[in-house]
């Protein structure tokens, strides 16, 4: 699939909308990372109308509760609750599961939606660059985190945020992501890290299937799937170069669309029946190519151990995924 016929996808009319194409999701509990606005607050919206429990993460106590009753008042279902955490601290990352495992309820649905694009030059708090920081790492630790809710949940489902950014042949991206050990600031160019961050989210869903795959055997009911969700008209492009931003602002499709392709693979019944897993969706609820560098196994391991080594670096020394 070439990068023009995922953008095209984006502007043809979707013939499945969640009122009639989910279940009733009552008695399913989902997280949604990044759900005080944009795809993660939509996404949110639309699980909760077909009656799942949902758990907006954000990092703005204001924001995201405005969000939580924004989605309670058009969803009409009580079951929507604010979990802080702020994807820069891997601290507040790994509170924010806590917070959720002490309610001792199961978790059905993940979805790693929350990202940054093309941010000016920064540091986490653990020191890693604010783009991968907040795309990758952040959601690689809560994911971990909540990994054994999810095998307990089974039938699960992780979803994670992707975009067709991973395969614009960035001539820095021919041969994959540069495994860096410290962040250079005069090395950084924020497009192609955008891209670097993307295509990890890809490594990291079909990497974390294989182990899952490995570990649990083939059979087994928990989905990682990624996606794209279309070129959408959300805060994301903030951080945009401006010309660039205004540019793009006529082909951009609204929120309520973009949100539909990640709501179909966090809750459609298609994804169990059809055994989708590793998959990679766009615009609307389609399957597709990813990019050869996407596709390398060699590649996906590379990033799988390049990213528990900048968590034991950065974060803890004994930090491990466990699978
Ligand atoms: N929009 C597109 O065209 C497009 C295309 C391809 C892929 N995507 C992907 O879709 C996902 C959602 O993007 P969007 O378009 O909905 O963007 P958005 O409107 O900017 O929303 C991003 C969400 O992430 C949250 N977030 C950012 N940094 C955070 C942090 N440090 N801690 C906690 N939350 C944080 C934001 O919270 P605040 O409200 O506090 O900022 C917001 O809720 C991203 O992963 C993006 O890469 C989007």
């Amino acid at each position: 699939m070439t990068f023009g016929s995922v953008l095209t996808q984006t502007f043809t009319t979707p013939k499945w909308n969640p009122k009639t194409g989910l279940p009733d999701l009552t008695g399913k509990i989902a997280i949604v990372t990044g759900a005080s606005t944009g795809l993660g607050k939509e996404t949110a919206l639309n699980l909760s109308s077909k009656g799942a429990h949902v758990f907006c993460v954000g990092r703005s106590a204001e924001k995201t509760q405005a969000a939580v009753a924004d989605i309670i008042s058009k969803s009409g279902n009580t079951n929507v609750e604010f979990l802080q955490a702020d994807l820069m601290d891997l601290a507040s990352v790994e509170s924010a599961a806590d917070t959720f495992l002490a309610r001792n309820l199961p978790l059905h649905i993940l979805v790693n939606n929350a990202g940054i694009m093309e941010s000016p030059w920064g540091l986490s708090k653990e020191g890693i660059e604010t783009q991968f920081a907040t795309n990758h790492f952040a959601h690689v630790v809560l994911t971990a985190k909540l990994l054994p809710v999810l095998e307990k949940s089974q039938p699960s489902r992780i979803v994670i945020l992707s975009s067709m950014s991973h395969y614009a042949n960035l001539s820095s991206q021919k041969g994959g992501i540069k495994y860096v050990t410290s962040w250079e600031q005069d090395k950084y160019d924020a497009f192609t890290r955008y891209g670097e961050t993307k295509l990890a989210n890809l490594h990291f869903a079909r990497e974390l299937q294989s182990r899952l795959d490995a570990k649990l055997g083939v059979d087994s009911k928990i989905y990682v799937n990624a996606v794209h969700p279309g070129i959408v008209r959300t805060e994301l492009q903030r951080t945009m170069n401006p010309t660039a931003a205004s540019v793009i602002q006529p082909i951009l499709i609204s929120a309520e669309k973009g949100a539909l392709t990640q709501t179909y693979v966090a809750a459609s019944e298609d994804i169990e029946k059809q055994n989708l897993k590793a998959k990679y969706f766009v615009p609307y609820c389609k399957v597709a190519e990813i990019s050869a560098d996407a596709q390398d196994k060699t590649q996906a391991v590379n990033t799988w151990e390049w990213t528990e080594k900048i968590l034991k670096q950065q974060y803890k020394p004994d930090w491990t995924f466990g699978l």
